[in-house]
């Protein structure tokens, strides 16, 4: 977890430092800090708290030098306070450095290191970086050398960036945890997002585990743990800089809703040709020989799974979808190379996943990614990534990227059901990807007419609010209580509309409202499972076609449009996503920033 920042050039770092970590607050909230070398020593200003405090405390006194650092925290080891914050720096203020990433030998570097005589100020497991760093600058030929000796002790994962005193130079490394270099004409960065230095430039490269580099004014030297100089490509990011920010909108989380049209638009692109699916590197046959397929993720992508597994499971094909958290030690039955591994991810950096990812490869499976980020270390541990092209998400609740995840499943979902002998394709796949051809404008009509406003505000201040849907929209309602409990608060759950007489029916009052999803498959069941809660005295709010049955029994309503049963729930998500949204600001919740959370899980 954490985000890091890391600048190198001409003029003074202090501005686009604090800019960069507010792009990247995203990923933790708990602290921030800012290290500038400016030739009269290292200024270092930390605190817990948001970044826009950290800029209060700044502007008094605006750090001058064109090198720098930066940080925000998510806490691991230590509560969120001034000392744990980053940069830390080493016993004499000679080192500075931020790490994003788990130390998982710090207790016995420290204890090493506290008998060399080094003094520890916080609970971190970072602290022992610029201690180590200095402890070796004594006797090592170079600093490069030094920080070379202080990565090759540290074990777990990190991205890390570290100044030393009097030295014009950022040194870096990274072994699991992501970092980018960020190429402009007169200036070099660092970061654990593209979005933290994509104002000034969309020139990255994307460093490998193990890789260490040096940035300097005029140049930056890679090298791996043994000092060969290795050489990675310079790639273009085709995301622009509107795309990472707020764009008017209060909130990510709303601009990022409002952006499906256009992000289904960029999934479905291309990829559905003359009536067949296309996939860029997964031709007729790709698939062939597989028997098995297990999906692996969390959260959101864990629901999108959902969505995936079904359709694979009614194509014939065996499916079965995971927690990653829980796969790693309980893979049911034998991976072997006809075994299809799909790491589902957003970021493509969870930690829970690679390590599933990890696993299966380890035994022998063939892996594949979904994922959103070019360059993430699921898209490159895996055997071929499939992107979803959703664009950047800055909220923390993710929105776009499950329709986009979905879709793009549903689209693998068809491509494996072709190459599969056993297996057989949607029988009316004609029509099913001619309503996917129409489902961004859909979109775009439950966006315009949305009632989720008002029902947020009927429902607000309820015990309880309950989420139930059948097949592909039992995803769909565990996805809605994941956002609605995420960003509100407020305690909420999804079931499979079946379930809810097996015993969540007991929390069931007028207190409780229960939003029913409708698509087309089994709905009167559905509808029945609502009576028997409406019976209980709950309201009943159903999300369905204009005309549909549960309108004469439902107490409210939010409409969507006519659609195939694979796209309708993807429809409803985008109302719950707006009642979620809407309950949320009028408890006056950070929406973007939950609390306790962060968008990208890298610690298991
Ligand atoms: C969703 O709103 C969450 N913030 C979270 O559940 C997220 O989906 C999960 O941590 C997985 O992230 P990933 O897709 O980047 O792997």
């Amino acid at each position: 977890m954490c985000g890091i920042i890391a600048r190198i050039g001409d003029g003074d770092a202090i501005t686009k430092l604090v800019t960069g970590l507010q792009n990247l607050e995203y990923r933790g909230y708990d602290s921030a800090g800012v290290a500038i070398q400016n030739g009269a020593g290292i200024s270092v200003y930390k605190q817990s708290g948001q970044i826009s405090e950290l800029k209060d405390t700044i502007v008094g006194n605006v750090p001058k030098g064109n090198v720098g650092i930066g940080h925000t925290r998510w806490s691991t080891h230590g509560p969120p306070t001034d000392e744990n914050a980053h940069p830390h720096t080493s016993e004499t203020d000679k080192v500075a450095v931020v790490h994003n990433g788990i130390i998982e030998n710090y207790a016995e570097l420290k204890t090493w290191l506290k008998e060399q005589g080094h003094e520890f100020t916080s609970d971190t497991d970072t602290e022992v970086i610029p201690h180590l760093f200095e402890q070796y600058l004594e006797s090592a030929p170079s600093i490069e050398e030094a920080f070379r000796m202080t990565i090759r002790d540290l074990k777990g994962s990190y991205a890390v960036a570290a100044l030393v005193d009097g030295d014009h130079a950022i040194y870096a490394a990274r072994q699991g945890s992501p970092l980018i270099l960020g190429l402009d004409n007169d200036e070099y960065y660092l970061a654990s997002d593209v979005p933290a230095f994509l104002d000034h430039t969309d020139k990255v490269v994307y460093f490998e585990d193990g890789d260490i580099a040096v940035l300097e004014p005029n140049g930056v030297t890679m090298t791996n743990l043994d000092g060969d100089r290795v050489t990675r490509d310079v790639e273009q990011i085709d995301w622009n800089p509107e795309d990472a920010g707020k764009g008017g909108y209060d909130h990510y989380m709303l601009k990022e809703i409002h952006e499906q049209p256009n992000a289904l638009a960029n999934t479905i692109e291309g990829r559905v040709k003359d009536g067949e699916v296309k996939l860029e590197d997964f031709p007729k046959g790709t698939f062939s020989g597989i028997d098995d397929v297990h999906l692996v993720a969390c959260g959101t992508s864990y629901h999108a799974a959902l969505y995936g597994r079904h359709l694979l499971n009614e194509a014939g094909i065996r499916a079965q979808a995971f927690r990653a958290s829980e796969y790693v030690g309980s893979i049911p039955g034998p991976v072997t190379k006809n075994t299809l591994v799909i790491a589902v991810t957003q970021s493509g950096e969870t930690a829970d996943t690679l390590g599933a990812l990890r696993q299966a490869q380890e035994q022998g499976a063939r892996a594949i990614t979904v994922t959103n980020v070019m360059g993430s270390t699921a898209a490159r541990r895996a055997d071929d990534a499939l992107f979803i092209r959703a664009g950047p998400e800055i909220g923390v609740a993710a929105t776009k990227t499950f329709s986009s995840q979905a879709v793009t499943l549903s689209l693998l979902a068809i491509r494996l059901a072709e190459d599969i002998e056993t297996a057989k394709p949607p029988e009316d796949k004609t029509s099913l990807l001619q309503s996917l051809d129409r489902l961004p404008d859909n979109v775009e009509q439950v966006l315009a007419s949305t009632d989720a406003n008002r029902i947020a505000s009927q429902y607000s201040g309820s015990q309880s609010f309950f989420f139930i849907g059948r097949g592909l929209n039992n995803a769909v309602a565990k996805e809605g209580a994941l956002k609605f409990k995420e960003i509100t608060y407020e305690h909420a759950e999804g079931f499979a509309s079946g379930e809810l007489k097996h015993g969540p029916l007991a929390l069931v009052t007028p207190e409780t409202p229960v939003f029913a999803l409708f698509n087309g498959n089994n709905d009167e069941k559905t509808l029945k499972n609502a009576e028997e809660a409406q019976a209980r005295g709950a309201p009943i709010v159903a999300i369905a076609n204009e005309n549909h049955a549960a309108m004469n029994v439902a107490d409210s309503f939010l409409t969507i449009p006519e659609t195939h049963p694979v796209w309708s729930g993807l429809l409803a998500n985008v109302q719950v996503q707006l009642v979620s949204y809407y309950a949320a600001y009028d408890l006056g919740r950070p929406i973007d920033k939950p609390r306790n959370l962060a968008k990208s899980v890298t610690v298991e």
